[in-house]
């Protein structure tokens, strides 16, 4: 299946790029003629390890909307609870006949060594505390549809850094469109080997940021990841950046509230600002649909020409 073309993280993404995926994606929110028929006779093999509401459930309308069949993998009832390996069940999901493989582990890594073995695309969907890149392509996108430009402007992500790969992959498509991010949290949930990860600012009182904040995104602790042990009760940690009504009016009027979801009501947020006027967070989930059908149809178009060609 040659042509496939991977999408791992954003790490090596580039701006042009990423600017075609959000023209791409607002195209299919208004509507592309032949949508229902861009991978028709494509079979695409959602393998999430982590759950999911989101990202999975948003895939598979995606990989619908598109024409393409939408195969969930059971990881728990699969033979890699058997001990197979990751090459050989990269290798049987080829020879079944998946053109794509939409995976979400919990290890940072794993769809990387997914693609050394499967002959298709593979698309990241969550990776440890690495990336998620495609929330980063649906979060640039809903910022750009609420801001147009996103030079200048200015994105503080709150909470939990440390252990998001939400914040790793929204950030850094951000920061390609131009935007000034600033990465808030108490020490403990700040990452410590890679500050702002080379291109973004760190700060640690939320109060300050709020004033000059285009956009805040809300992150809630990965407790999945954390061991809480090592840490403060969580209430205590959040209630030096969790949103409430008192922070909301430190906000700028036009700034907008975003959430990757899914919410921790009275956490990170305050349970009343989650469907504020304010509030991007279902409009992220709905641009979800829209920019997870950009990268579909960029990952697997070009199968469509090899084959046009070999016909
Ligand atoms: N934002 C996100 O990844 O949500 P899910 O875990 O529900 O997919």
């Amino acid at each position: 299946m040659t042509g496939a073309q991977h999408f791992l993280d954003l790490d090596d993404a580039q701006r042009p790029a990423l600017e075609a995926l959000i023209v791409r994606a607002h195209a299919f929110k208004k509507g592309v003629p032949d949508a229902g028929v861009r991978l028709r006779g494509r079979t695409i093999v959602g393998m999430f390890f982590e759950p999911s509401t989101r990202t999975a459930n948003s895939f598979a309308v995606a990989a619908q909307q598109l024409g393409a069949h939408w195969l969930a993998f059971d990881t728990g009832g699969s033979s890699m609870s058997k001990g197979e390996s990751i090459e050989d069940t990269a290798r049987t999901i080829a020879a079944i006949g998946a053109d794509a493989i939409v995976v979400r582990h919990q290890e940072s890594g794993f769809p990387h060594a997914l693609a050394r073995h499967f002959n298709g695309a593979v698309i990241n969907a969550g990776d440890g505390w690495h990336a998620h890149p495609t929330q980063g392509v649906l979060d640039a996108m809903t910022l750009v549809e609420e801001l147009g430009s996103l030079e200048g402007r200015r994105l503080v992500i709150a909470g939990d850094i440390r252990h998001s790969r939400v914040a790793r992959s929204s950030a850094r498509a951000m920061w390609l469109l131009g935007a000034r991010v600033t990465l808030c949290a108490p020490p403990l949930l700040l990452t410590l080997s890679a500050p702002g990860w080379g291109f973004a600012d760190l700060a640690t009182d939320l109060d300050k940021c709020l004033p000059t904040a285009d956009a805040l995104m809300l992150l809630r602790i990965q407790k999945e990841r954390v061991d809480a042990s090592e840490l403060p009760p969580f209430e205590d940690l959040t209630g030096g950046y969790g949103l409430t009504l008192a922070r909301m009016a430190k906000l700028p009027p036009h700034a907008v509230i975003m959430h990757p979801g899914p919410v921790n009501r009275g956490l990170e947020i305050d349970d009343s600002l989650v469907t504020h006027a304010r509030s991007r967070i279902e409009r992220q989930v709905q641009n979800g649909v829209y920019a997870r059908m950009a990268v579909l149809e960029r990952c697997l178009r070009p199968l469509e020409r090899a084959a046009a060609g070999r016909a």
